[in-house]
């Protein structure tokens, strides 16, 4: 059997702890807020926003929601992040991805101040991210960190695979286990012998996006598995792992749901903790 790693259960102690944090800084009289924005009705996205407001209730977080019509021009989307930039009370400002087609994203992100850029997607974070000198760490990548922490799992020397190479996990992923001294390997799509590869890891994150893309023969006895995926079969939850299968190889491994989806809001208000920190020149 292997151990199961409770997100829900590591997130709600990362919570604790950034609630602490934001009363803190209440009595000194600082207040804390994170501006979210989406633009136009993706499902999905309406669902995280809505998350995301959710727990910024539940920490003292002030959060303002700027939901824009799928209409939005760039320019209308940019003169918001430019405001956003300049507001005193606003210490976050994270963007909902992905935007409408006619809205280039990268313009976008680089709008935002890096001071404020929660999610670590602007490219002056992504280089201090590469270096080892970071405030923010993209949420996702962060909360895979926190648990392998929180479970007492060390890296040091550890044989760690990544599936998937995109800017917002992958890569940053690797960076992470790279800077605490794992021997990092990156697979994507054109990665040759992906099974052998996946098979000598120690530990193994899986970001593919694609439903039970690992299965048990690619998984070495003991290992530890972390599964970032978030696919819907048969309107069903499900990872990029095959959990049943691989259950029971594994030494521990991150359920779907329960799993990395919990940590990735709770280390969202952990960067938005931060920044209002940094601004206020407390640390
Ligand atoms: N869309 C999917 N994941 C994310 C995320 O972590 N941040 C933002 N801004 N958009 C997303």
């Amino acid at each position: 059997m292997s151990k199961l790693i409770n997100g829900r259960e590591i997130s709600t102690a990362v919570k604790a702890r950034v609630a602490k944090g934001v009363i803190d800084l209440k009595a000194e009289g600082i207040s804390v807020g994170l501006a979210v924005i989406i633009v136009g009705n993706n499902p999905a996205s309406k669902v995280y926003v809505a998350n995301k407001k959710k727990a910024c209730e539940e920490l003292g977080i002030i959060s303002e929601e700027y939901a824009l019509p799928e209409s939005t021009t760039e320019e209308e989307l940019l003169a918001l992040v430019e405001e956003l930039n300049n507001k005193k009370s606003i210490n976050g400002i994270l963007c909902q991805l992905p935007l409408p087609s006619h809205i280039d994203e990268k313009k976008v992100i680089d709008a935002i101040s890096p001071e404020k850029d929660v999610d670590a997607f602007h490219p002056h974070n992504v280089g201090r991210i590469m270096i080892g000198d970071y405030d923010f760490v993209p949420c996702t990548p962060a909360g895979i960190m926190e648990m392998l922490e929180y479970e007492g799992i060390s890296v040091e020397g550890k044989k760690c695979v990544v599936i998937g190479r995109s800017n917002i996990v992958g890569k940053p992923m690797g960076m992470l286990l790279l800077h605490k001294n794992g021997t990092v390997t990156i697979c994507h799509s054109r990665t040759r012998d992906l099974k052998e590869i996946c098979r000598s890891a120690d530990i193994l994150v899986a970001a593919v996006g694609k439903a039970k893309f690992v299965t048990a023969d690619m998984v070495k006895l003991g290992a530890v598995v972390i599964d970032v995926g978030m696919n819907r079969v048969d309107g069903k939850l499900c990872g990029d792992v095959d959990f049943d299968a691989v259950e029971g190889i594994a030494s521990a491994i991150t359920p779907v749901p329960g799993g990395v989806g919990p940590m990735t809001i709770a280390m969202l208000m952990q960067n938005t903790l931060t920044a209002a920190k940094k601004q206020n020149n407390l640390i």
